[in-house]
């Protein structure tokens, strides 16, 4: 993947849509003269350009691309460049309507919309692979084409008879036999067991189509389906330009970012060459803090870097708010800096925006981009974008260096669906990724580097994994877990883990004897909170709050380190360490309070050494993250984001002075911090 790698430069800029403006010619000379004055040097192009590439079967019109990726590669820029099939134009929907995605309830879709096709349908595959060819082929040694965007935002699934069948055969595939199928599924429950292949459908919306096998599998066949459809896009993109690297933009969830719910991006992750994805929070709301909110942006980051454990891209963000949030404010001023600062210092290798220019009609015409309807570069948002450009040109030695963690948290997408899933505990309040977050957050507010990381990963590298609530464990994760321990690793998990199979079975016989082993403990049961009730968590003379989840636990090996405080388990253990091998096992029992698991990681961080050494006294609104230089012959370079993430002015204490980038200036050990400011400090150690 040359190019990519000799790219000096962070990438700025975003997605570009000329195709909507080839009628406004002036307007296309002013983006050139625009991109100019903000610095920006990247252009995903084409994401949705299909009725402008082929306006009719067959027909081809590429003269307006070649202007755009020749003036582009004029200007030194470089061109993403995207497969259309995000949306299709209306004749190809017209002309064969076996495109158009069905819904879960059998509804055959409309055109309209977009990201709405069927990933299994020949006909569109043959269509995408027509048009990503002829793509492929006038520009794959293009002087600007420096990456594939393949699609947009994959998402979805579809019900049609050909996605049925496909799903009949994956099916097949897996299981071999009805016997196994009826075994995995747990056929005989509501009379489900399944005498011919045949009779496999995919989920129905009907809330008593409660086979939990079924709707597991369908979650992984969805992925699968989705990998299929984008390998087939990039077989000729492969072939034509083998040297280029191909990404597809990913995503998160919810305003609130929390990790994509229906693709297992762990799985997709190894098909594309460079992770990207589309990042929007919702900065300045009026339900968390700002700090609140930067903590699961870094969780993301910290997710999408670790998942190929190399640098990825900011494919989309915005210079100022979006359209699709119930409310779409604007970002204050200094919080476009920072923000796209977070994602440099978590890893990204760029800033790119959703979008360069706002559309003239449609949905997104009021959404944020660089150049808004008044096309004026003195506007605040274009000015904070110029800002930007002039930031990631001076912190430009950074691009490309890695981010080392030796904690680790397990997000694990399979867990998620089944938990999702599970009728029982509490159904509101299982919330297995905010929990996730919420033991992220230690790490965070006192700037140690995190991986978040699936289970498939390499646990060696790590001296702490966390890696709660793994409902859905199999028993070939519970060997690696014994193997890690056994090693030195310090592993804790929580209550809900461990309960059923990879099929979604429960285990027989009471808690797996791997895990009773591991943590020296036997779960007995499972309390469930309601909303409003609690219990105690009694621990070294301190008292905190547990809620919504109990475990009743034995102890057998385990050392009790905390004991509920009341109910019919008042006394016994709640928080459990085991030593395992040369390392330890912890079991938290009980779902705390975040005070618990502030002292409880300060202990256990303190233990490891883990604590950022950098920072003397830190402080939870600030966020430090760094970026080191690999170089061998060279002093090591680490380079620290010291990050504001309030409204108020912040002061912290660091262990040595260093270059502070964006002044220039040399910094001392006492780091002042005006509202969402922003420091990139180097610090060279001396050779030794
Ligand atoms: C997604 C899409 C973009 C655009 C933005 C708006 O990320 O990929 O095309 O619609 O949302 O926020
Ligand atoms: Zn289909």
């Amino acid at each position: 993947m040359t190019r990519y790698n000799l790219e000096e430069r962070f990438l700025h800029g975003g997605d570009y849509n000329p195709d909507q403006w080839l009628n406004y010619p002036e307007i296309l000379a002013k983006d050139f003269e625009l991109m100019e004055k903000a610095r920006a040097n990247t252009f995903s192009l084409g994401i949705f350009a299909w009725s402008a590439l082929e306006p009719a079967e067959g027909v081809f019109e590429f003269e307006w691309l070649d202007k755009i990726m020749d003036e582009l590669a004029e200007r030194n820029s470089n061109v993403i460049l995207a497969t259309p099939s995000g949306a299709r134009p209306a004749w190809l929907s017209k002309a064969y309507p076996e495109v158009l995605r069905t819904n879960e309830k059998r509804e055959k879709m409309l055109h309209g919309g977009r990201h709405n096709h069927c990933f299994s349908s020949p006909i569109y595959r043959e269509k995408v692979a027509i048009i990503n060819r002829k793509l492929a082929e006038r520009y794959h040694d293009h002087p600007a084409l420096l990456m594939w965007h393949i699609s947009n935002e994959y998402s979805g699934d579809c019900h049609c008879p050909i996605c049925q069948e496909n799903f009949r055969q994956w099916v097949k595939q897996k299981y071999q036999t009805l016997a196994a199928l009826n075994e995995a599924w747990w056929g005989p429950f509501w009379s489900h067991t399944i005498t011919d292949w045949s009779q496999i459908e995919s989920p129905s919306p009907i809330g008593e189509m409660q086979v939990h096998g079924l709707n597991l599998d369908w979650h992984r066949f969805v992925t699968d389906q989705t990998i299929d459809f984008y390998e087939h896009e990039i077989k000729d993109i492969r072939r034509l330009s083998p040297d280029v690297p191909i990404t597809t933009n990913f995503m998160a969830d919810t305003r609130d970012l929390i990790p994509f719910y229906s693709l297992d991006y762990g799985k997709f992750a190894q098909h594309v060459d460079v992770i990207s994805w589309d990042c929007y929070p919702a900065w300045h709301n009026d339900w968390g803090t700002t700090a609140d909110l930067a903590s699961k942006v870094g969780f993301i980051n910290d997710q999408y870097r670790s998942l190929k454990k190399q640098p990825f891209l900011i494919m989309e963000s915005t210079p100022s708010g979006v359209n699709w949030h119930p409310v779409n404010r604007t970002k204050r001023p200094g919080m476009h800096l920072l923000s796209s600062m977070q994602f440099i210092a978590h890893g990204s290798d760029s800033n790119l925006y959703f979008q360069w220019r706002k559309s003239r009609g449609s949905s997104e015409k009021f959404h944020g981009a660089v150049v808004d309807h008044d096309n004026d570069e003195q506007n605040r948002v274009f000015q904070d974008v110029a800002e930007v450009g002039k930031a990631l040109e001076e912190i430009k030695e950074i691009k490309g260096l890695h981010k080392k963690a030796k904690v680790a948290i397990i997000y694990d997408w399979d867990n998620n669906w089944a938990l999702n899933d599970a009728q029982g505990f509490g159904l509101e309040s299982k919330r297995y990724p905010q929990t996730l977050q919420e033991h992220y957050r230690y790490f965070w507010d006192h700037d140690i580097a995190v991986d978040v990381i699936t289970k498939d990963h390499d646990f060696d590298a790590y001296q702490l994994i966390i890696a709660p609530m793994l409902y859905l464990l199999p028993k070939e994760t519970m060997k690696k877990f014994q193997q890690y321990t056994k090693n030195g690793g310090t592993l804790v998990s929580t209550y809900l883990t461990g309960i059923v199979n990879e099929t979604d079975l429960t285990y027989l016989g009471g808690w797996p004897q791997e895990l009773q082993e591991l943590f020296g403990v036997s779960v007995k049961e499972i309390d469930t909170l309601y909303p409003k009730q609690k219990n105690l968590l009694l621990m070294k003379e301190q008292q905190y709050q547990i809620h919504d989840y109990c475990s009743v636990v034995q102890t057998n090996t385990a050392q009790t380190l905390g004991v509920y405080g009341a109910d019919f388990y008042q006394g016994q253990a709640a928080v459990t360490v085991n030593d395992y091998g040369e390392g330890s096992a912890y079991y938290l029992g009980g779902r705390t309070d975040q005070a618990f698991l502030e002292d409880f990681y300060q202990e256990v961080t303190q233990q490891l050494r883990l604590q950022n050494e950098w920072v003397r006294q830190g402080s939870t609104n600030v966020s430090i993250q760094s970026r080191e230089s690999q170089q061998e012959q060279l002093a090591p370079t680490t380079y620290y984001f010291v990050m504001n993430f309030s409204e108020e002015n912040q002061e912290v204490e660091v262990a040595t002075s260093g270059i502070d980038l964006l002044t220039g200036k040399t910094t001392n050990q006492k780091l002042q911090l005006a509202p969402y400011e922003v420091q990139i400090i180097k610090v060279t150690a001396p050779v030794q």
